[in-house]
């Protein structure tokens, strides 16, 4: 089978490698479609923290069953898709069903080799239904899913101001899910073209660009003078993330969502006369996965919205680099290797 490797970060070279042979409790899958993540970007840009190379890529995966151990209820040909997160099932995380933050997680085409290739294997426990969904759908919703995972830790009840900061494509489903939860979005971002993209393509009410208006005003204009009771971080920015803390209602929850590598500082007063509630907010679990897929059904999320860009497997290498710059305005690359 062909497989495209990071040999070195700005360095793809497809390769001829062996087809996966089926393991104990695992589940080979062909697989049709691969979306792009800031992490593959990251990765290939040579910027993504504790990185090995050569690496494939790749976590954003949809394919169909060619032969399987050990995966009750699914059939042979069926389209599905998986968790990407390979957890040990036996750690504190795991034994609480916090999979997500399993102690030696590995993520695939992070810390093992992903997708980026025809055959995978996967263990079978990570298998989830297509449930008739595209292709296309089936390989968005793990990114949707950490946006629906960073709402659920939110626990966003009806009615409420939702900030989101940053309306990359994390943030971006990370509204979509605070809206189906019922929440009032506020979009947050510097980049006057994606918070156009949250207006017109998701349809969310309230936009603020950090660099030209009077934040705290504006969010105090928006919430009647309350604040936003959820504010939820998907920008991965030291500096947004520490700014953030007085955007807080008193009483509000504040799950970071968006990672970045230093270390975060916000005033303990403040917090505390907030008694304000800081989460982080890691993967996501079967459950994100199911409430992603009933919302696709549902019609409530459209994945036309987030996919801008279409390569076949073999044009990854040629066009990758042109994804970096933000002139192209990618919100998601999306890789066919045939399926509808
Ligand atoms: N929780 C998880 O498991 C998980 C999974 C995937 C990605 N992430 C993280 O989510 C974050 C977002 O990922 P993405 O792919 O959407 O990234 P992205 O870079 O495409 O989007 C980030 C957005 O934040 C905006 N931004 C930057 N600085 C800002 C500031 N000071 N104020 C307001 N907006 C600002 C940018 O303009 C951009 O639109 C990253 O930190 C990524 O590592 C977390
Ligand atoms: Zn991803
Ligand atoms: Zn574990």
């Amino acid at each position: 089978m062909k497989l495209l490797s990071c040999i070195t970060p700005g360095t793809f070279e497809y390769q001829q490698a062996e087809k996966p042979v089926l393991q104990k409790d695992h589940t080979i899958l062909k697989i049709r479609r691969i979306g792009i993540c800031g992490t593959d970007l990251h990765a290939f840009e040579g910027t993504q923290p504790f990185f090995n190379y050569p690496r494939t890529l790749g976590h954003e995966l949809a394919g169909e069953i060619v032969e399987m151990d050990n995966a009750p209820g699914f059939s042979v040909g069926e389209a599905v898709t998986f968790l990407p997160y390979f957890h040990c099932g036996e750690c504190i995380a795991c034994r609480n069903g916090k999979t997500n933050c399993c102690t030696s997680l590995k993520v695939s085409g992070v810390h093992i080799d992903g997708g980026m290739c025809e055959y995978y294997s996967v263990p079978s426990h990570t298998l989830v239904h297509g449930d008739g969904l595209s292709f296309d759908e089936l390989a968005l919703v793990e990114p949707l899913a950490i946006g629906a995972h960073g709402v659920r830790r939110a626990g966003v009840q009806p009615g409420e101001f939702v900030l989101v900061v940053g309306a990359g494509p994390i943030g971006l489903g990370t509204m979509e899910f605070a809206r189906i939860a019922g929440g009032k979005v506020i979009a947050l971002d510097i980049n006057d073209s994606r918070l156009d993209f949250c207006r017109q393509k998701l349809g969310v009410e309230y936009t603020v660009n950090a660099l030209s208006d009077d934040v705290p005003a504006r969010l105090a204009e928006i919430t009647g003078g309350d604040m936003p009771t959820v504010v939820i971080d998907a920008t991965g920015s030291l500096r947004a993330i520490n700014t953030a803390f007085a955007y807080l209602a008193h009483g509000a929850r504040y799950v970071l969502v968006g990672l970045q590598k230093g270390e975060i500082s916000f005033s303990h007063p403040d917090f505390h006369k907030r008694e304000a509630t800081l989460m982080s907010s890691r993967n996501a679990t079967r459950e994100d996965f199911t409430h992603v897929i009933a919302c696709m059904k549902k019609g409530q999320v459209d994945p036309k919205t987030y996919i801008t860009h279409r390569v076949t497997f073999g044009e990854v290498k040629e066009h990758f680099a042109s994804w970096l710059d933000p002139a192209n305005g990618v919100i998601k690359a999306m890789v066919s290797l045939g399926g509808a």
